[in-house]
């Protein structure tokens, strides 16, 4: 009979459970995810109390009140605390999304539970490990390429050229979208997945950009590209309002145009 084994670190085990504060009459618990490479256990999920009188609204400030006040060992990413560097992304209540931008009442429960992105190698507790993510965004190439030499004063576009680039130049790189992707969660090797594909599209469609050719060239592969089956689950965990497939949609767009 085949004999089926879950892979390393998969099985989770209850932790412990933190002491609630002493004066807090208003509290929040959370559930949170912990993992330590450095003990050898099993990761396992720790159960906290936040004092809502005595933290900031958001997800993210309690998960600095916990650091600051309960647990200093709990490890996670932040920076700018306002939606825009893209690095406290986590799965918060089954959903991708921004620590820093979501409140505690939004999530609507009376237990908050918190991962780390999923499908990606976790380094720490809810920190994953973005290099094959930011590999793929690093083979789109995400700089101007241009034939032509360079203006003396700024490389200019048109309002209407400009406004080709918005609802791309807004991503914040924060992987919500790649990491929800089924077709990265399989492929990630190979396929480059949303986040990359859309910053591949504002190139594009850049009007200053000359190297759209080689661009479409990069892309045409049954994998990078063609690996998106428009499922949608990027467009309905961009933070940022995003939709990746739509982009991808329209690369697939130029690919047929060029054909033709
Ligand atoms: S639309 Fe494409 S990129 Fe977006 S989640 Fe689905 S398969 Fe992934
Ligand atoms: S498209 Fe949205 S979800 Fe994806 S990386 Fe950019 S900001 Fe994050
Ligand atoms: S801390 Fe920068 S996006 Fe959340």
């Amino acid at each position: 009979m085949a004999q089926f084994t879950l892979p390393k670190n998969s099985k989770m085990s209850e932790g412990r459970t933190w002491p609630r504060p002493a004066n807090g009459n208003r509290t929040q618990a959370f559930r949170i995810y912990r993992w330590n490479p450095d003990d050898g256990a099993t990761p396992r999920i720790d159960t906290y109390h936040v004092d809502r009188d005595d933290c900031g609204p958001m997800v993210l400030d309690a998960l600095i009140w916990i650091k600051n006040k309960v647990d200093p060992t709990l490890t996670f990413r932040r920076s700018c605390r306002e939606g825009i560097c893209g690095s406290c992304s986590m799965n918060i209540m089954g959903e991708n999304t921004l620590a820093c931008t979501l409140g505690m009442d939004d999530c609507r429960a009376e237990t908050i539970k918190i991962y780390p992105l999923p499908h990606m190698p976790v380094i720490k507790d809810l920190v994953p490990d973005l290099t094959g993510f930011f590999a793929a965004h690093s083979a789109i190439e995400p700089w101007l390429q241009t034939e032509t030499p360079a203006p003396e004063t700024e490389w200019q576009q048109t309002p209407q050229e400009r406004s080709k680039l918005d609802g791309l130049y807004e991503c914040i790189l924060c992987a919500c979208c790649t990491t929800s992707c089924p077709s990265y969660w399989w492929n990630g090797d190979r396929f480059l997945g949303p986040a990359a594909l859309l910053q591949a599209y504002r190139w594009l469609i850049d009007s200053r950009d000359e190297a759209t050719g080689e661009r479409l060239d990069a892309l045409h592969d049954p994998f990078r590209l063609y690996r998106c089956h428009t499922i949608m689950n990027c467009a309905n965990a961009c933070p940022k309002g995003l939709n990746p497939a739509k982009a991808i949609a329209e690369i697939k767009k130029m690919m047929i145009a060029r054909q033709v």
